[in-house]
């Protein structure tokens, strides 16, 4: 699966290039994103959602990785845009994205947020709360706009083996709206009754990293019970319903890469299922993945610097960056798997941890992986760092962000600079 040079170096390619020359060329830790493989992704959506079924739309999770290029990148895919906050959405904006196919979540949005989202006339909206919702109204009446809603239920499903349905009563979320009959009823009729919103559906996400959709169908069942509640109560029909995202990718040998199909087939035909017997129309179904789009397109490149053998106990591999790029180990104890870039098709020596340089002892990238013999100067790719690393990374002992490479058929382009040391004193008044 793995692809090598042709010139005989055995060095990994990624995206048609060398990743030694890359590491070269622009530094360790290098981010290297391959825009051929989000684009597979895009069309992979095309073919087997928005063209499969109808009336659907995708939306792209920006939280997992955000760059103006890639919301060019999805907008040319014919794909939507899902921000979380205004710098998400002022990046977006700033790259000509069209704020019509744009949803904005977040469960504490600003006021500020939500008129810099009213201003610039995002697709939707979707409500989290009911402070939320009224300051939406005032901000709307104030700026004489008028924006579609849609409201993000906590629908009360474990994303796991277990679920419950319930439709009174909810878990215990810091997201969306709990299903208790009397809010959502009067959420819904404070929009009905504004002229400067308009009701258009629900949404709902029930986690991430996903490799089953037992919980997203769950979900579903749950919120076609309130479809048709509202529709019964109040005659009010739904037009769309978001499901979110949460689809999971390959990060170690064990994790099986699932196509689309293998989510949406099910999901899709429990929504037609269930809609036919709760004899309510089918909305228009939405879905918004993120780290399935753009988790497998990254990977990341460090050098190795000092190795320390502790005898009788392991071996420590240092590379030059950590959880200050890649926080998911720490944070989560994410797996991952790496290769020695410049070593491929050597033989696999020991197991060794790979450590990153921060002083901190749980800055560990990997725990007991097999590498081949490593010297100081070694070139580490980590494979699947594409979604929830550059965006959640910080400057955690000072060290500077690293730059973002996009890699196509061969060529390779700097698509964020690397953070230097004056970026880190830049916003220092004193
Ligand atoms: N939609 C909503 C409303 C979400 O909250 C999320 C993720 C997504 C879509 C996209 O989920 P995805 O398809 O990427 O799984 N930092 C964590 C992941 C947090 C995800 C939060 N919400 C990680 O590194 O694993």
């Amino acid at each position: 699966m793995l692809k090598t040079a042709d010139n005989n170096e055995k060095h990994l390619l990624f995206g048609g290039c060398d990743t030694v020359a890359l590491a070269k060329k622009y530094g360790t830790p290098l981010y290297v994103i391959s825009e051929e493989h989000i684009r597979e992704r895009c069309r992979e959506i095309q073919r087997d959602f928005l063209l499969k079924y109808n009336r659907t739309k995708a939306f792209y999770a920006s939280k997992a990785f955000l760059t103006m290029k890639m919301c060019r990148i999805i907008s040319e895919e014919g794909l939507g845009l899902d921000v979380v906050s205004g710098g998400e959405l002022f990046t977006a904006i700033k790259a000509g994205f069209p704020m019509e196919d744009v949803i904005f979540h977040g469960n504490n949005k600003s006021l500020e947020e939500i008129e810099l989202a009213l201003s610039n006339d995002v697709g939707r909206i979707a409500v989290d709360n009911l402070d939320e919702l009224a300051m939406i109204q005032e901000a709307a009446e104030r700026l004489d706009k008028k924006t579609k809603i849609l409201f993000r239920i906590s629908p009360g499903i474990e994303a796991g083996d277990t679920h419950e349905y319930i439709f009174t009563g909810h878990k215990d979320s810091k997201f969306g709206i709990p299903l208790e009959q009397n809010i959502i009823k009067k959420a819904i009729a404070d929009v009905m009754n504004s002229s400067h919103m308009e009701f258009m559906g629900f949404h709902f996400h029930v986690g991430s990293q996903l490799f089953r959709y037992d919980s997203h169908v769950a979900a579903v069942h749950v919120l076609i019970r309130l479809m048709e509640y509202i529709k019964n109560e109040m005659g009010v029909s739904t037009q769309e319903l978001n499901i979110g995202g949460g689809f999971g990718i390959r990060y170690v040998e064990e994790d099986e890469s699932k196509p689309l199909s293998f989510f949406v087939d099910a999901i899709m035909e429990s929504i037609i299922q269930g809609c036919e017997n709760a004899n309510i129309d089918v909305p228009l179904i939405m879905i918004e993945p993120g780290r399935w789009i753009v988790g497998e397109a990254g990977i990341t490149l460090y050098t190795i610097g000092s190795i320390k053998e502790i005898p009788g106990i392991r071996t420590y591999i240092s590379v030059d960056g950590g959880m200050p790029d890649n926080p998911r180990p720490a944070l989560y104890q994410a797996k991952y798997r790496a290769v020695v870039a410049n070593k491929m098709g050597q033989e696999l020596e020991k197991q060794v941890t790979v450590a990153g340089k921060c002083c901190e002892s749980g800055d560990i990238l990997i725990e007991n992986i097999k590498l081949p013999k490593i010297e100081s100067g070694d070139i580490l790719a980590v494979f699947s760092t594409g979604a929830y690393n550059y965006s959640m990374s910080s400057n955690y002992n000072r060290l500077p962000r690293p730059a973002v490479v996009l890699v196509n058929s061969g060529n390779d382009e700097l698509m964020v600079k690397r953070e230097s040391y004056e970026d880190l004193i830049r916003n220092e008044m004193f």
